[in-house]
């Protein structure tokens, strides 16, 4: 970032470095943020960039900033209060106990500590002189993955109630040039539709009020650049994502001066928040990774990040699956099902999972209008229960998984007729439905306990259920309460409460059953985030699983997540031959659901081998580094590459987007990158279909060099839409 535009007003009339000014840098292995208080011992961030070797030197930073608007306020605060002095966009808004609105931050002391290799947190303390308010700023840093967590805590001094009602996770501060930010919007099955916007002057947000399944619109993940739009190997970004299953709002405020205020939280949008007597809130975590080399660093930063420190069970490995969804819907039993396993045993994947429609007796859950929270297996469909099915599917010699949606209801069900006050929806209006169903209300214990129940007791009757799919499709209608009603808490609390209730039920879940592999899935890809990846193995991208539009949809998901936590499966959705299916599927955790008894004897002769392609390149698709080559938007196909740790092994993944006529799809070699110049390879391809042999050389060898600066043409046309690679060092 640039520092010559002139920015904020400063009394030059005390030496910086006098005793009232306090600089607190926090770096990681490149790059630094700067913290440093002014005369009035009010907190700003006055650097964030590359991290300078004479850490002495960030006092000095400030120095050179000329700045003369005494009246506009101070616009770098590190957390800026609102009621006082502030007239920009606030990161906390007070209703103190007096019913006074005003709010100001002074800093009071910091400390910094190692918590573990490469990792360590700075804490500040900042204290309003007036109330009794204190915030307390953490900034945890993961110096090898250039990666920060920052979150806030806020604490009620007073001898009464306070109300928040605004909250931020983080208040960030830039100077550049010009700013451009890539955000999503999306709906059912059109998810993660990209658009890169230059910030104009003023605010722009982005923000959900979905209450559960809270990104189905809009998720909190953005890819920010500074200066100048980035690309893939260049430019400055920030990568961030906010750790929220709930509403949130992300603003970004640009001011007369080029400075751009980020400001990243809960949404407060009906979200004030009662905070008791001595009492503390502690915000979501604002996750964000900087790279001056690109969006392809800064994305590889984030999943290394997301490997090493937050997805659950990261570094690990996955199972593949054949699901039941689309193969049955809500038609089956348990011969149907039975008869499903020996397709997946003749697939050779590892489990078997049963969806949506096993449960339910008086409401059976034979559509999605009725069942949903009467978790007692279907007597008609499954009269000898789950844990029959669990014996015959290790009689077939795989594992078994099972599908739950159980934060919701269906008004058509027992446990609505028997716990209608468990029930999001407002006593006074009609019900409003999203498919067909309503929200449980996670803020009252008791339903916590129901939720942590239904997942508790499948798992006591059934240890061997080696499998969660975790669904959950409906938004919150009519937000009211019953239980902080009885509690005669604030409605307003619902949204956040909602969720931090979820996260209780996933803890006891978790301190329970640490191991278990769980999807996260929201009626396609409609919650996914890195609180939530605390608990989750893998998410569920989309239900749209057309391979084609799949590219898209992957592609963009793997800027934010790796490859390891992306469930893709190969269904009947799209009539584009199962090669194709098959190639897009295997760039993330590989999956099926369809019937393997309806493919042909080549198709299932491709998919066995393609099930064996997989289990040999997954370590380098769940654990290697991701370098995007070829977009998909800019030109018409795209081009991804998996790369191991030792630059011994990688994986290339080539899809054509379009069935328009052209003679050959790859005219020109595609450049690979993250290997090794001076060690020699061989390529290979893989996935090839029963008579259509490869067209790649295999025995030639090239120097990483070559394969870099010169590349390796994957021959794609339209006789051969995907092709995959496999890059192995020749020892
Ligand atoms: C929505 C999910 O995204 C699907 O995969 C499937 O599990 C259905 N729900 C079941 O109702």
């Amino acid at each position: 970032m640039k520092y010559s535009l002139p920015l904020l007003f400063l009394l030059l009339t005390t030496s910086i470095f006098s005793q009232s000014i306090t600089t607190i840098p926090i770096e990681t292995r490149d790059f630094a943020l700067v913290l440093q208080t002014d005369q009035a011992e009010r907190l700003g961030t006055v650097y964030f960039g590359k991290k300078l070797s004479n850490a002495g030197e960030y006092a000095g930073i400030f120095l050179q900033e000329r700045h003369v608007d005494g009246n506009a306020g101070i616009y770098h605060s590190a957390y800026t209060p609102s009621g006082s002095w502030n007239l920009m966009e606030p990161a906390l808004s007070i209703t103190h106990a007096d019913g006074h609105v005003s709010t100001e931050l002074k800093y009071v002391s910091h400390r910094s500590e190692k918590l573990g290799e490469g990792i360590a947190l700075t804490t500040v303390l900042l204290r309003d002189p007036v109330y009794a308010t204190e915030v307390t700023l953490f900034y945890k840093t993961y110096a090898r993955e250039n990666t920060f967590e920052q979150w806030t805590t806020i604490k009620n001094g007073e001898k009464q109630a306070v109300t928040l009602e605004k909250y931020a996770s983080a208040n960030l501060f830039f100077t550049a040039n010009d700013y451009w930010l890539r955000h999503y919007h999306g709906v059912w099955a059109h998810e993660m539709k990209p658009e890169t916007t230059r910030l104009p002057f003023g605010i722009h947000t982005l923000d959900s009020k979905l209450g559960a399944r809270a990104n189905l619109f809009q998720p909190p993940t953005f890819i920010l650049s500074f200066d100048e739009a980035a690309s893939e190997n260049s430019g400055k970004v920030l990568l961030a994502n906010l750790g929220w299953s709930g509403n949130f709002k992300i603003d970004f405020e640009k001011d007369s001066y080029n400075g751009l205020r980020v400001i990243a939280g809960i949404n407060p949008a009906a979200s004030a928040y009662q905070l008791d007597a001595g009492k503390e809130f502690k915000t979501p975590s604002l996750i964000y990774t900087y790279s001056e080399n690109g969006i392809g660093e800064a994305s590889r930063n984030m999943h290394r990040w997301a490997r090493n420190h937050r997805l659950m069970d990261g570094n690990g490995s996955r199972m593949t699956l054949l699901n039941n969804w689309e193969a049955t819907y809500f038609d089956f039993d348990e011969n149907k099902i039975v008869g499903l396993f020996a397709g997946a045993k003749k697939l050779g994947v590892d489990m078997f999972l049963l969806d949506d429609g096993w449960f339910a007796n008086k409401y059976p859950r034979n559509g999605d209008a009725a069942g949903l929270g009467d978790w007692q297996e279907n007597r008609k469909k499954l009269p000898s229960g789950i844990g029959y099915l669990v014996r015959e599917a290790t009689k077939a010699g795989i594992k078994f998984g099972i599908w739950v949606e159980p934060e919701m209801v269906n008004p058509k069900s027992e446990l609505y007729e028997q716990h209608l006050d468990w029930v999001i929806r407002e006593p006074q209006r009609p019900e409003h439905y999203f498919r067909n169903q309503l929200v449980l209300d996670l803020s009252n214990p008791e339903v916590q306990d129901h939720v942590f129940g239904v997942l508790d007791n499948i798992f006591t009757k059934n240890p061997e259920v080696a499998y969660v799919k975790w669904d959950c499709n409906a938004v919150i209608y009519n937000a009211f309460s019953p239980y902080l009603e009885r509690k005669k808490l604030p409605q307003t609390q619902l949204y956040v409460d909602y969720v931090k209730g979820l996260y209780s039920v996933l803890d006891r879940l978790r301190a329970k059953y640490p191991k278990v592999p769980m999807m996260l899935c929201s009626g396609g890809g409609g919650r996914v985030d890195y609180e939530a990846l605390r608990y989750f193995t893998e998410f569920w991208l989309s239900d749209d699983t057309d391979p084609l539009e799949r590219v898209f949809i992957q592609w963009e998901y793997s800027y934010f997540y790796p490859m390891i936590a992306s469930c893709n499966h190969i269904t009947d959705w799209s009539k584009v031959g199962i090669k194709y299916r098959t190639d897009v599927a295997m760039m993330g955790k590989m999956g099926y659901d369809i019937v393997v008894d309806h493919l042909t004897p080549d198709e299932l002769a491709f998919s066995q081998q393609a099930v064996k392609n997989y289990n040999s390149i997954s370590d380098v698709v769940w654990h290697g580094d991701c370098y995007r080559l070829s977009d998909p938007w800019e030109r018409p196909y795209a081009s991804v590459l998996l790369v191991d740790a030792k630059k011994e092994r990688a994986v290339s993944f080539n899809y054509v987007i379009t069935n328009r006529f052209e003679f050959s799809y790859s005219t020109a070699p595609i450049k690979l990158e993250g290997l090794d110049p001076a060690k020699k390879y061989r390529v290979r391809e893989i996935n090839t279909y029963p008579g259509a042999p490869s067209t790649i050389d295999e025995k030639a060898e090239y120097s990483g060099q070559f394969l870099m600066n010169v590349g390796i043409n994957p021959d794609m046309s339209l006789k051969r839409m995907s092709v995959i690679l496999e890059i192995n060092e020749v020892k």
